[in-house]
């Protein structure tokens, strides 16, 4: 994929414009357009203390590079990896509910993967690994193809305006990206409590190569009970939202 070039560009200072010039020599892509914002929110004691408790055993690093899943976990069981955590309790529930899978979370939110290193630590989890980092860009470096059994993406930011609509993660192409990261026979199973975002979610998946839907209308699936109920969605609940579950299986 060629580097995409935006105008404020023209103004960026040398060591911008130099990490450019390196990031496009190492045949990476610069995105214009990303998911999220990133939000300062503040540390509490208890995520403070478990990001430095934690980090050296469960924290995983962009800068690593690819990974070897055998070296981390010390294992050879199945890695499933989930996007855009939050807090983390759901995955860390999964993860302790699944000691026979492995798991990796990715979220850019600081509090969230300090939550996550905390619920963890409390909990005894061994199976599990984050990163604090763009999933775009983990994906992309760390993450060997065909490597993954599941992909799960629950309740990402809706973007609920027209005009931020470019901002859903879930696009054509990003789809893709996911589907050379799971092995055939892996699922991506994607929630969301936004009717148009799981109407949008459906329209992009239908129309995607290589993903045969796992739902028997070719729609929605129920919400399966290996996944616990996340803190995003126990908010949509109780504002009276409804809850669309997608499962697609890459069949080739
Ligand atoms: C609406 S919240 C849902 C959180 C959680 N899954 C839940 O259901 O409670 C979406 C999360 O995705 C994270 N996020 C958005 N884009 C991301 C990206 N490209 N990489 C990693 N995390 C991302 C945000 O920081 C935010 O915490």
């Amino acid at each position: 994929m060629r580097p995409i070039f935006t105008p404020q560009m023209m103004t960026m200072n040398e060591s911008s414009k130099q990490a450019l010039e390196q990031a496009e020599q190492e045949g990476k892509y610069i995105r214009k357009v990303r998911s999220f914002v990133k939000r300062e929110g503040r540390l509490t004691k208890g995520q403070a203390a478990a990001l430095e408790k934690c980090w050296p055993t469960l924290g995983l690093e962009h800068s690593q590079g690819l990974l070897n899943f055998n070296e981390v976990f010390g294992n050879d069981n199945d890695v499933v990896v989930e996007i855009g955590f939050g807090m983390g309790k759901s995955l860390v529930e999964m993860a302790k509910n699944n000691p026979q899978q492995n798991f990796i979370g990715i979220e850019v939110h600081r509090p969230g993967v300090g939550a996550c290193l905390m619920e963890a630590d409390e909990q005894g989890i061994s199976n599990l690994r984050v990163f604090e980092h763009d999933a775009v860009e983990v994906l992309a470096d760390c993450i060997a193809d065909s490597s993954l059994s599941k992909l799960q993406l629950f309740f990402p930011d809706p973007w609920h305006k027209k005009r931020h609509h470019k901002r859903r993660i879930v696009q054509p192409d990003f789809v893709q990206k996911i589907r050379a990261k799971l092995k055939v026979g892996g699922v991506f199973h994607m929630a969301t409590d936004w009717e148009n975002y799981a109407e949008h979610m459906l329209e992009v998946m239908q129309q995607a190569e290589g993903y045969s839907n796992q739902s028997e209308n070719n729609d929605y699936v129920p919400r399966p009970d290996f996944r616990p109920l996340t803190k995003f969605e126990q908010r949509g609940h109780r504002l009276g939202h409804g809850v669309w579950d997608l499962m697609f299986e890459r069949t080739a």
